[in-house]
């Protein structure tokens, strides 16, 4: 490697010119001031607007958790070791931390008291946690506990899950919300190794992004080990009576005992997936890849903790036709967990390069026709995405400016699909052989680092100097979609187009040639379905193909659109019942805007959502109480 990269926080941009003193400080000229890069002689600095930490200074190198879980009080209480590497013998190390109550610090082995100092909490970021240290200082121990509020933790009643007779406690730390439940270095460019005691209810179970427990044990307490240093965002841990089954050498899941068996068919095909893979760009970095479904509420599809996966329960449809969320979150193994995103501005790293492998994988073990289809149904997730935030919006550009925002407004289909039609575009351009060695030696190169935009500019100019001529700069820096954006196209939605057409020629739909149609061209036959349409012509539809009772989450939410844009009653109850038992925010947003719009909706959608409220992950109440305004 020849760069040695160091993530520098926002407020500590005076120690950026501290740190460049006698070399020469570059700003790259359409990235504005928040990208401020410095370059010393074998040193880049990259700089992340959304920690207090300063690592350039001191940084921490191992987390050692040892924690108790308690249901009751909704808090988890205990001490966090962080070896630190005191860089330049400073006399201060800084932490993250979102409304932690810090009992007492101290220093080292021998636990000498220390002077600690919490800021008032700015914004989304939390608080910015001051400890005194010594220059000679290894270890700090914080003891603490979590708010009841914290914004990483969910907390389920027995109801809230499949068994409906154990709590659940599950963790979400994407993007800045690992700050809430262990006080850290909360930066996508930190990245340290961990160790973990967890305490649990003896009748529960615990894993962690981490080697796992495959067995309860009458104890309670779990001991967890990664010993690959990872980013603060990708600690993860769930709690619940849930239990392991075996999928292959590699791969297992974890479901509660009701959901297992289905689960475990489910993903038959994930060693498949995880081989493709490794043929693709190199080998697996984290020895086991196994998955845990989790409760509805869950607010995303898929989050890539590493060795474990989170997913949603909504992608066991029964036939398999959803698991390219699973490609996708195994694909971040390489794309995000291995080489890491080094600030949320530069998040289309992780999700662009991420849906573009898992394609890739799709395609391997599926064909071209299918990857195809993923294609289609992204891009125009993108054009809808584009036409929603306007094709100028500052944040339609690649490489994005959060700075003084929550990273979460940077989780839009910009950076996933246009990341990907940034990709696709180049291996247009170069051909598949080297598009293929590139990738497979850019994971390779920077495994275990971080990695901005401009830094993967320069490493892109150097490997493919044939993409020199394209227009990279246009792509990345400037808003809406490049006219050469590469265009798909998908036989399989010709052939659902072809059926479509033939409905509203005034074929039956129960006549209908849609044997063998996988979710996919379902989702695609009703975004294409007009605008307008009538109740007897819904109607039609459902009894043909029912719709409103489909097993299928993906289908369903596609289906309640039209149903609510044209107020086609029959499809209420199912409505309402989905809103209050999945917290999916892709699904949830969509169908509250549709309802918002909807004549008379906004009284309906209103009443739902305070039912539904007290289910929903923080993640996505965030989002929701916005557009409820
Ligand atoms: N890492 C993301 C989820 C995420 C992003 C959480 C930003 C918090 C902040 C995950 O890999 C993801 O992209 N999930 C998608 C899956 C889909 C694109 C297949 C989801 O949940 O919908
Ligand atoms: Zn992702």
């Amino acid at each position: 490697m020849s760069f040695k990269s160091i993530i520098i926080p926002y407020l500590g941009l005076i120690s950026v010119f501290l740190l460049s003193c006698g070399s020469k400080k570059t700003t790259d000229s359409n990235t504005e001031s928040d990208s401020t890069k410095t370059k010393t002689q074998n040193t880049e600095v990259m700089l992340d607007v959304h920690t207090f930490a300063k690592p350039q200074e001191a940084v921490m190198t191992n987390l050692d958790l040892d924690i108790a879980v308690d249901f009751e009080n909704k808090k988890i209480k205990g001490k966090a070791i962080l070896t630190i590497d005191n860089k330049t013998g400073t006399s201060e190390l800084f932490l993250d931390s979102k409304e932690l109550k810090i009992e007492k610090v101290t220093l080292d082995k021998d636990e000498t008291p220390t002077e600690f100092k919490v800021a008032p909490s700015f914004e989304s970021m939390g608080e910015q946690v001051k400890i005194n240290i010594k220059p000679e200082t290894k270890l700090v121990n914080i003891y603490y506990e979590t708010s009841p509020k914290a914004e990483a933790l969910q907390w389920l009643t027995p109801q809230q899950t499949a068994g409906k007779k154990e709590p659940y406690l599950f963790t979400q730390s994407q993007a800045i919300l690992a700050r809430s439940w262990v006080p850290c270095q909360d930066s996508p460019g930190i990245r340290f190794t961990y160790s973990a005691k967890v305490q649990v209810p003896k009748q529960l179970m615990a894993v962690m992004s981490a080697e796992n427990p495959t067995k309860k044990n009458d104890t309670g307490i779990y001991q967890f080990k990664m010993p690959q240093p990872i980013p603060a965002y990708l600690l993860a841990l769930a709690v619940g009576d849930f239990e392991f089954a075996k999928v292959g050498d590699r791969v297992g899941v974890y479901a509660e005992p009701s959901e297992l068996v289905a689960a475990q068919k489910e993903f038959a095909d994930v060693p498949k997936m995880l081989k493709a893979a490794e043929e693709l760009y190199g080998p697996y970095e984290w020895g086991r890849y196994d998955l845990i479904v989790l409760p509805p509420s869950f607010p995303f599809g898929g989050m890539e903790n590493p060795r474990i996966t989170f997913a949603t329960p909504t992608i066991i449809a029964g036939d398999r036709s959803l698991t390219s969320l699973v490609a996708h979150e195994l694909a971040h193994s390489w794309s995000g967990n291995l080489v890491t995103n080094a600030t949320w501005d530069d998040f289309w790293l992780n999700e662009g390069f991420t849906v573009y492998f898992e394609r890739r994988i799709m395609e391997a073990i599926e064909g071209k026709e299918y990857a195809d289809m993923l294609a289609y149904l992204g891009y125009q997730d993108l054009e809808g995405e584009l036409e929603s935030m306007g094709k100028d919006n500052e944040d339609t550009r690649l490489k994005i400016s959060l700075k003084g925002r929550n990273p979460d407004d940077g989780v839009t289909s910009i950076a996933y699909e246009k990341g990907y039609f940034f990709l696709r575009m180049i291996e247009d351009e170069v051909g598949r052989a080297k598009m293929d060695t590139f990738l497979r030696n850019y994971f390779q190169k920077y495994a275990f680092t971080s990695m901005n935009t401009e830094r993967f500019l320069v490493h892109l100019k150097e490997a493919l100097p044939e993409t020199e001529k394209l227009n990279l700069k246009e792509w990345i820096y400037e808003p809406g979609l490049p006219a050469n954006c590469p265009k798909i196209e998908s036989k399989r939605f010709i052939e659902v187009d072809k059926v479509l057409t033939a409905w509203q020629g005034g074929k039956a739909a129960s006549e209908l040639n849609t044997k063998d149609w996988s979710s996919h061209e379902w989702l695609y036959f009703i975004r294409k379905l007009p605008k307008e349409l009538s109740q007897e012509k819904l109607k039609e539809l459902d009894d043909a193909f029912g719709f409103t009772n489909s097993g299928n989450s993906e289908i369903l939410a596609a289906w309640f659109i039209p149903a609510i844009q044209n107020g086609y009653a029959p499809a209420d109850a199912a409505i309402e019942k989905f809103l209050i038992k999945v917290g999916r925010r892709k699904f949830l947003v969509p169908i509250y805007k549709a309802l918002l719009e909807a004549k008379g909706g906004k009284e309906k959608a209103k009443v739902i959502y305070a039912k539904a409220r007290p289910n929903y992950h923080f993640v996505a109440v965030n989002t929701l109480d916005e557009m409820m305004k």
